[in-house]
């Protein structure tokens, strides 16, 4: 590859630390796209004579057909996919394989492979999201009757239905989807053209390429900055973290859904295991492994951050480190992603269990709050007045429902008839009634919005 400079072969070690080929060749059709686009384009700008750049073109075809069929031989002693490629081309076609790489290096040459790779990848998750949000509103759905204690600090705090639950996780996936299509937007500008670092003293055509790539966003407008950025993937990642926090969050809630303790949910047994002790077992380890495999993308994201923070310009071999954190949170996000949304589909809900934890008239002791504010009460007071009934029932050993009018009024001394009204969480959940609020009849038409979506079809 390089010869002509050296008297030795690399040691045996450095050629095992250098090498990249085992887990760069994953963007081998990228790198053979973006070749060939590259050849042409030599061919249209006089660069090299069109029957070399017909040659290439065909012996990447057939470069690519051999990967594809599983019959190519990597060789670690070629270092990286690129090296693999341009040598078997040469081998195939001869002499002018060597004309490829005119005007061009590997520092650009992968920049612009990661990124025609990462558009796909980036696109990919985001279909998987789609499919999970759909899970998640399909059963919202379902559900928008469903009242169910929600909680802040893990304590009873008031009723929700349990489709408002899930769709406050479909706006943090949309939030998701809107950070992977923006990181894919701003990493859609063509590298190739950069050379090395400086740009190529060869006259050739950077705008046909990008517009042969699919490039929307044109060219790099910096040689050294297109060669030596991996922001594009760090963006990425971080974006992939935030969607896997969101997951683990979700997961958490789901893992106290199912124990005994609350007991609201079941999932199916396909996404559960046994133990292989305890007969009666049903493990949720879906989620527990989201909640892991979450620890395991932060990891690679850091990664990331602490291999590029102190690189001086332009391109350093440190940066073929990218790769593995890269490809590492990718798999896992789309493996995540890909059972979660089955998972979602298989729950069963226990209706009657839920109603049953979010009937404690506690749960609506805001109600009977806000109630006396639209009697006019400062808040304040009322909050002050509600917290000494709830102290009163608390020593009593008795539920709020229980209260008389007569000893509700103690406390209380406005009370009337209609509070006694107010323990119902139908009538907690149905008085909520604003735009983001838990009412049906809110939840209703914000399942009806997302139903509406293209990616709900
Ligand atoms: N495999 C290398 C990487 O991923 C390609 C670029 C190599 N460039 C170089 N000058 N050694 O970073």
């Amino acid at each position: 590859m390089w010869g002509g400079r050296f008297d030795a072969p690399p040691n045996e070690l450095v050629a095992r630390l250098g090498e990249s080929v085992s887990y760069d060749r994953r963007m081998y059709a990228h790198d053979i796209r973006g070749s060939t686009a590259h050849a042409r384009m030599l061919a249209r700008t006089g660069i090299i004579p069109q029957a070399d750049a017909d040659a290439i073109v065909d012996g990447l075809a057939a470069v690519k057909a051999e990967i594809d069929a599983g019959t190519f031989v990597w060789s670690a002693a070629l270092e990286d996919v690129h090296m693999n490629i341009e040598s078997r081309l040469t081998g195939l076609i001869g002499a002018p394989g060597g004309r490829l790489h005119s005007g061009r290096s590997r520092n650009d040459q992968v920049a612009t492979d990661m990124r025609l790779y990462l558009r796909d990848e980036a696109a990919e998750v985001v279909r998987l999201l789609r499919a999970l949000q759909a899970a998640l509103v399909t059963l919202a759905g379902q559900h928008t009757d469903t009242i169910l204690p929600g909680f802040t600090h893990l304590q009873h705090a008031q009723p929700v239905v349990f489709g408002h639950v899930l769709l406050a996780y479909v706006e943090m996936l949309e939030r998701d989807v809107g950070r992977l299509t923006d990181a894919s937007r701003r990493m859609d500008v063509l590298p190739l053209g950069a050379g090395a670092m400086a740009g190529t003293t060869l006259p050739i055509d950077r705008e046909w390429v990008a517009g042969e790539l699919g490039f929307t966003g044109g060219l790099c407008r910096n040689s050294m900055d297109a060669v030596s950025d991996r922001d594009f993937v760090i963006e990425l990642v971080s974006a992939l973290s935030l969607m896997m926090m969101h997951l683990s969050r979700l997961s958490e809630d789901t893992v106290f859904w199912c124990s005994q303790e609350a007991n609201w949910v079941e999932l199916g047994d396909a996404f559960c295991t046994g133990s292989s002790i305890m007969p009666q077992k049903k493990n949720p380890d879906v989620c527990e492994l989201t909640r892991g495999k979450a620890a395991r993308v932060y990891g690679d994201l850091v990664t990331l951050l602490s291999l590029m923070k102190n690189l001086p310009l332009c391109y350093n071999r440190d940066m073929q480190e990218d790769k593995e954190p890269l490809f590492d949170a990718l798999d896992t996000a789309k493996l995540v992603l890909a059972v979660y949304a089955p998972m979602v589909a298989s729950i069963v809900v226990r209706k009657e269990r839920m109603h049953g934890a979010a009937s404690d008239a506690a749960l609506m002791a805001t109600d009977l709050a806000e109630w006396l504010v639209r009697q006019g009460l400062p808040f304040r007071q009322a909050h002050h007045r509600v917290g000494a009934l709830v102290g009163a029932a608390h020593r009593a050993g008795k539920g709020l429902e229980a209260f008389t009018l007569a000893e509700l009024r103690e406390c209380v001394p406005e009370a009337t008839e209609e509070c006694l009204g107010l323990w119902k969480p139908e009538a907690s959940v149905a008085a909520r009634d604003i735009v983001g609020g838990t009412a049906p009849a809110q939840v209703r038409a914000q399942v009806a919005f997302w139903k509406a979506q293209p990616w709900m079809a």
